[in-house]
């Protein structure tokens, strides 16, 4: 007789990889002291968190968060909607709407539900979805969401970053057809970036709004850390909802987006995984206002990143590694095979390298990588260390 589970049971390809030796997932992190990690107890070099500018382990942040548990406790137990909103989040929110230059901000419990909740609450029935096809996938799910809660949404994809196929995506819908364009500002595996200012020029050509996720952006890119549109010259209006999460450079967990008050307001009242779920807890919030404290008073440390990304890259390149379109701190390592991916991962982990490998469907198919992300406290120690042992292994499999 067939069960439910007989798709579990059937489920062989991660325990085929174990028996392999070489799976790659669900290690667990002992210690972590930022760009020094121990698994097994082994001393490891991190290159491959999201922690960009190293706040996750600031003394700063880590007493702001403890504060916080003090006087509110370790849960808001209930949702934004209902009793899960402090004036710390409100605080929060005011201060990222002034370093965003919006009129509003509004946090959600992580990045995920963020883009979850956001793009199911502001598309409506006969609007139009418009997505770069290397989306992150909680955009996606955000966009699924929102296709299976209201009839009559349509979805387009367009070609990765390529604006002559979103213009032919946006000629064929009516001009007064409701249209939001959903793009990362960078790029989560690839580290490149969106071309903007290009994006901004076809929606308001063609009345569409644009929604920016800047969660691999804001700490990154720009003199200031204040994301894409600080990259392309300061002019905050090039999106018209930005969307972050705490979880990479803030060095805590959360989300939010930013944006015009009456938008803001309507998603605060539609959208469910806000108010339906309980909100960021009191150390969370405490940790992200002082993150942001901290980026505000420390571009030094967004320049550092820089710096570090664009000499790994550099050097990788000068290997004769593809490094594709990165421009960001955010490095992919392009193997193409994911049984090379693995065994190139297997060889830097077992040499002290902590490095992500990536393959389908993270990435399209024969494009598997090695995800490689720079913080801004690595020292040039520990890049050369990275390069040495990738040289190594890549001249192994043939890929230099
Ligand atoms: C581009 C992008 N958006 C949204 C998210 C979701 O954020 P979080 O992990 O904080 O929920 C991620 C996280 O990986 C991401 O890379």
């Amino acid at each position: 007789m067939a069960t439910i589970f007989d798709k579990c049971l059937a489920f062989t390809a991660a325990e085929e990889v174990r028996a392999g030796g070489l799976y790659p997932f669900f290690l667990p992190l002992g210690r972590n002291e930022g760009t020094k990690v121990f698994i097994d107890g082994r001393e490891m070099v991190m290159f491959g968190s999201n922690n960009y500018l190293d706040l996750a382990n600031d003394q700063r942040v880590k007493e702001a968060a403890l504060k916080a548990i003090e006087a509110y406790g370790t849960s808001c137990s209930g949702s934004r909607f209902m009793n899960g909103t402090l004036e710390l989040h409100e605080e929060l929110e005011r201060r990222l709407a002034t370093f965003l230059e919006k009129e509003a901000a509004l946090c959600f419990t992580t990045g995920y539900q963020t883009n979850l909740g956001s793009l199911s609450a502001i598309v409506g029935s006969g609007d139009h979805l418009i997505v770069d096809r290397y989306d992150h996938a909680s955009i996606m799910d955000g966009v699924f969401m929102a296709l299976g809660m209201k009839k009559g949404v349509t979805l387009h994809r367009f070609r990765h970053n390529d604006t002559a196929d979103l213009e032919r995506v946006l000629e064929k819908i009516p001009f007064d057809a409701g249209k939001i364009i959903v793009v990362d500002g960078v790029f989560s595996m690839e580290g490149d970036i969106t071309p903007l200012k290009d994006v901004r020029y076809l929606a308001d050509k063609y009345n569409a709004a644009v929604y920016l996720d800047e969660a691999h952006a804001i700490g990154v890119l720009g003199a200031t850390g204040r994301g894409t549109c600080e990259h392309y010259g300061g002019d905050y209006a090039l999106s018209d909802i930005t969307m972050c999460t705490f979880s990479k450079s803030f060095g805590s967990i959360g989300g939010f987006i930013a944006g015009g008050a009456k938008v803001l307001d309507f998603i605060k009242h539609q959208a469910r995984p806000l108010i339906f779920s309980a909100s960021m807890p009191p150390a969370n919030i405490a940790a992200a206002i002082k993150g942001l404290e901290i980026i505000k008073e420390e571009p030094q440390r967004v320049a550092r990143l820089r710096h570090n990304g664009d000499l790994l890259r550099q050097k990788l390149q000068d290997e004769g590694f593809d490094t594709g379109d990165s421009e960001t701190p955010i490095i992919p390592l392009i193997v193409g095979d994911n049984e090379k991916t693995f065994m190139l991962w297997k060889m830097a982990f077992e040499q002290g390298l902590y490095v992500n490998p990536v393959i389908s469907p993270a990435v399209p198919p024969q494009r598997s990588l090695l995800r490689i992300s720079c913080m801004a406290t690595h020292t040039e120690e520990q890049i050369d260390f990275a390069v040495s042992i990738l040289k190594e292994g890549g001249a192994k499999l043939g890929l230099i």
